[in-house]
This record gives C-alpha cells, structure tokens and sequence, in this order.
C-alpha cells in the first residue's frame, strides 16, 4: 500500500492536481528530473495507480512521488518558509476543463499565498481562463493557462506547452518548464512565453483548430485512396511513411502515426484484421457532440466571432459533428437514397500514370495541410492584435517543433525564417503580407483540384480537402459573385453597397443604395 496523505512530508516542490494519463506523464516526467512531486486526485484509486506506476518506471525515483487525496495536506507538504524569499508554491491542473477547474480553484486559493501560483495545463477557454486570472489575482496568486500537446505520451516524456500569464509568473516556472518540455534535435526546449492573459490556451485552442483540419484531411485522403483509388492500407502505410520520411511533409507528426497506424492487424478488441484494423473502427467522433473536448468548437467560434476566413477548419468540425451520432446518419441516409461512394475511373491506371498521382496526391495533401497552418495563423495574430496579447508566430511554430501533434518539420522550417523578421502580432493575413507563403501554396493549386475532382466524380466525402481547395479559390478571386449577394441585401435590407471603380475603403460599406421596390415582397 502506497503512502498516501503524509504528513510528515514537507519538501515538495511541485503539486499537480488529477492523476489521469496527462496529470500521470507529468508526474513522472518531472520526478524524472529530480523534483519532488505532489500528485493530487480525489481518487485514492487513481493516487495508488498512479504511485504504483511510479514505483516500475526505472527512470523515476518512487522517493520523488508522494500521493495525496487531500488539497490541504498536499499544500501542507510544501517547505514551511515565511519572508520575502519563499520560494512560490507551484500546482499545476491537469483536468477537464469548466465545472472541476473551478471547483478545484475554490479550494486551492485560500490555501495559498500570495506569490503562489497554479498552471491550468488542460485545454480551456481562454475567456475562462483570463477570469480565473482576475480571481487569483486579488489574492496575489499567478494563474497560467498553458497548453499542453503531444498526448498521454508526450506528457510522460516532453510536450510542447504554450503557457500564458504575465511575466512574474514565466520567470519563476520557464526553467521547471524548459527542463520538462520537448527538445528539439539542436536541443531547444519547446516553450515559450505566448503572452499575458488568455495567450497560452488561446495558442493552444487554435492548435487544435489546425490539428483538427489536419487529421479530417489525411483521414479523406485515406478514404480516397482505399475507397475510390484501390490501394490496400500497407500500401497507403507505405505511401504515408515515403511522405513523412522525404518532401514538404516530412516529420508530420500525423502523417508519421498514420503510417503505423495503419499497419496494425490487432488491437482493442479487433482481431485478425487482414486490411489492417481502421477499417473495423466505428466511423463516429463523439467528443465534440458530449462536450468532452472543446477546443474544435471554441475554435471555430473564434473564427466566426474574429471574421476570420479558416474554412479548413470550420469544415473538418463540421465533419466530426456529422460523423458522431452514427444511427441518425443512417437514417437520414435512408431518407436521402443517394449513391454511397463509387470507386474512381483513376483506381484502374497503370503503375507508371499511378505512381504519377501519388506524387500529385503528395502535393495536394501538403498544399491542404500548409493553407490549415496559413488559417490558423492568421486567427491567432487577429486574435493577439485584438487583445494586445502580442504573441509571436515565429514563437508558435517554434514550440511546434518537437512534442505536439501538429508538428511538421519541413513547413516549420519553410515557416520559421518568413515569420522571424516580422515583429510581434504580425502579420496579419499571412497571403497577404508574406507572398513566399502565397506562392507555396499557389503550387499546390491544381494537385489540389486534381484530388478533390476524384472526390467530386465519385461521391467521396472531403470536406476539408474541398473547403482548402475553395479557400485558395475565394481569396484568389479578383472579381467575386458577391456582387449579386450585395444587390439582394440592398434590396430587402437597405444595406448599401459600393460602385466598381468608386471604391474608397476596401472594409468600409459602401455608400450606395437602390430604391428596388416601394412595396415588400416580390
Ligand atoms: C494535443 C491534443 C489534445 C486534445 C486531444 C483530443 O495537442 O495533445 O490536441 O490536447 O485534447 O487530442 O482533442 P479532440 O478530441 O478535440 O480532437
């Protein structure tokens, strides 16, 4: 029986509260390097586990981990030190976001003092954040919201965090966060300052806005390439596995456990899975719908609320959100009676015409995944203007690189160099204003077409895919339809509009109304 709420230790130095599989990474990874961990859950059974754990793993020294189930006791085993140089207290969260954060918030504030301070390390909203901020702050204890990517797996060995909050409180956690953290291979540590207030989780929020274009683009074009162009899963594997090792996709964190991914025969319950086991796994992504997860909702609300064009994004929510009740989608299918997904003239090429799409598919999939980074990019630098958080993008891609899940060593590296000479909170419309980034993307325009075309002609559902191909179309547009959009709004609403060639302020409503009719109606 592990030793559980003991009083006589007093020499922690950091407490994290929820012991689950992201809260238990890091109670490893940081007794790993030799700090004296607190690890908090309500759960004795979770506590034990946890210790357990701590007692195999030949890397952590069990002396490092103490359990508790009590917050009080917990920040009781902290060292007893008054005057100005005690050391601050530091807890970091690892919980669901909302309700339990709060919860947990109400007991830990009036058992800290001033100078203390809690990182929230869950994904949350930044505006929820930013009020905890405020909450703590009367109080005189530093709240940081950080981002914490990579999964169970990273946590345990190095994510990539995105911390926000002011700079007292980065002074005292960057180096406990920089020996944790991802290194790159020249040995960086993956953290960075995002910025004051809600930056960190904002950072991390539109992460996961990319990271969710990025896997509904490589699970459509794996669709597309089983279902429609009749290449097995290992061949897809082997495929995923050239794109990840070579070419502007290399080192794409999703491209590369795709690749493994898909080779597997067993697991979970399957067995025997000749064509490997993706194809015996239920097509429904609940955790948007049962409001376990967040962040794709959050983003894509950030990117109506900030007017900011991320279609990719929108579109692979939307996805997930059509995917999750799989016995609705039956019947509304039943109700529809369209033709489910065909194969594609394409799947009967020969090797040489074959092997000749690939590369187009290649380009195709870069230019998707590329122009969700420009999206998500630019929602980050119109948020970090609106709020004065002046986050950096160089910083974003910076701890990008190692650690979290939408990481892809040749864009960073294409990125990386356009973004350092430009200042903080810029620049804004990456298309606009970096013409390298536009013109990379503009190569990929027609494999672009090419794939969504396969998509078109044969029923296949790619939403992203078809939304990055129509977003490079929109912002390319000189001359849009929207015209006509405008004529309609004058003429029910009064909206005005402005005059070809009379164009004053290109964001400014135009100055012109029509009198179309004098009755309502038609
Ligand atoms: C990460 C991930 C992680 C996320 C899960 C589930 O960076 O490690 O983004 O934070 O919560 O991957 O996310 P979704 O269910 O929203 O896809």
């Amino acid at each position: 029986m592990a030793d559980i709420d003991n009083e006589q230790v007093n020499d922690i130095e950091i407490g994290i509260v929820g012991s689950g599989s992201m809260g238990g990474g890091m109670t490893l990874l940081f007794a790993e390097h030799g700090s004296k961990i607190g690890c908090y859950d309500y759960e004795e059974e979770a506590v034990q586990k946890l210790m357990n754990t701590a007692k195999e793993d030949e890397k952590v020294n069990e002396k490092c981990v103490h359990g508790f189930t009590s917050l009080e006791k917990l920040i009781n085993a902290f060292p007893k030190q008054g005057g100005k140089e005690r050391k601050p207290r530091i807890i970091v969260l690892s919980m669901p976001h909302g309700k339990p954060v709060d919860g947990v918030a109400e007991e830990l504030l009036p058992l800290l003092d001033k100078g203390d301070i809690i990182i929230d390390g869950g994904n949350e909203w930044w505006e929820e954040t930013e009020r905890r901020q405020a909450n703590a702050k009367e109080k005189g204890i530093e709240w940081v919201g950080m981002g914490v990517s990579g999964g169970y797996q990273a946590a345990r060995h190095g994510p990539s965090c995105s911390p926000g909050g002011t700079d007292e409180a980065w002074k005292v956690i960057k180096p406990y966060l920089e020996t944790w953290a991802a290194k790159t291979p020249e040995g960086e540590p993956c953290v960075l300052h995002m910025g004051p207030g809600g930056a960190g989780h904002y950072v991390k929020m539109i992460h996961n806005g990319i990271e969710h274009a990025h896997l509904s683009i490589l699970c459509e074009v794996r669709g597309l390439l089983h279902d429609q162009l009749s290449l097995s899963n290992d061949e897809i594997s082997d495929l995923f596995e050239s794109w990840w090792k070579e070419g502007p996709l290399r080192g794409n964190f999703l491209v590369g456990i795709g690749f493994k991914g898909l080779r597997f025969k067993e697991g979970g319950g399957i067995k025997n899975a000749k064509d490997g086991i993706v194809e015996k796994i239920e097509d429904k992504v609940t955790q948007d719908v049962d409001l376990s997860e967040g962040t794709g909702t959050w983003s894509t609300k950030e990117i109506g609320e900030r007017h900011v064009a991320a279609p990719a994004i929108a579109a692979a929510h939307q996805l997930r959100i059509i995917s999750a009740d799989k016995f609705e989608r039956s019947k509304v299918a039943d109700n529809l009676g369209l033709p489910q997904p065909s194969k594609a003239a394409e799947a009967k090429l020969d090797k040489a015409e074959k092997s000749k799409l690939m590369e187009t598919i290649h380009t195709a999939v870069y230019g998707a995944i590329l122009g969700a980074f420009v999206q998500g990019l630019d929602i980050i630098t119109k948020a970090s203007q609106d709020q004065k958080w002046n986050i950096s993008l160089a910083d974003c891609i910076k701890i990008w690189r190692q650690g979290c899940i939408i990481q892809s060593d040749a864009i960073a590296e294409f990125f990386l160099p356009l973004f350092e000479k430009f200042p903080r909170s810029e620049p804004l419309n990456l298309l606009k204003s970096i013409p390298e980034i536009a013109k990379e993307l503009a190569k990929t325009y027609e494999a672009q077409k090419k794939l969504y075309s396969i998509a078109i002609k044969t029923d296949a559902v790619a939403p992203a895919l078809g939304a990055s191909l129509e977003y490079i179309k929109a912002v390319n547009c000189r001359e849009l339809d929207t015209n006509f959009m405008e004529l309609e709004l004058d003429y029910f609403g009064h909206h005005n509009y402005d005059v070809k060639g009379k164009t004053e302020k290109g964001h400014e409503k135009g100055k012109y109304h029509t009198e179309f009719s004098k009755t309502p109606g038609v």
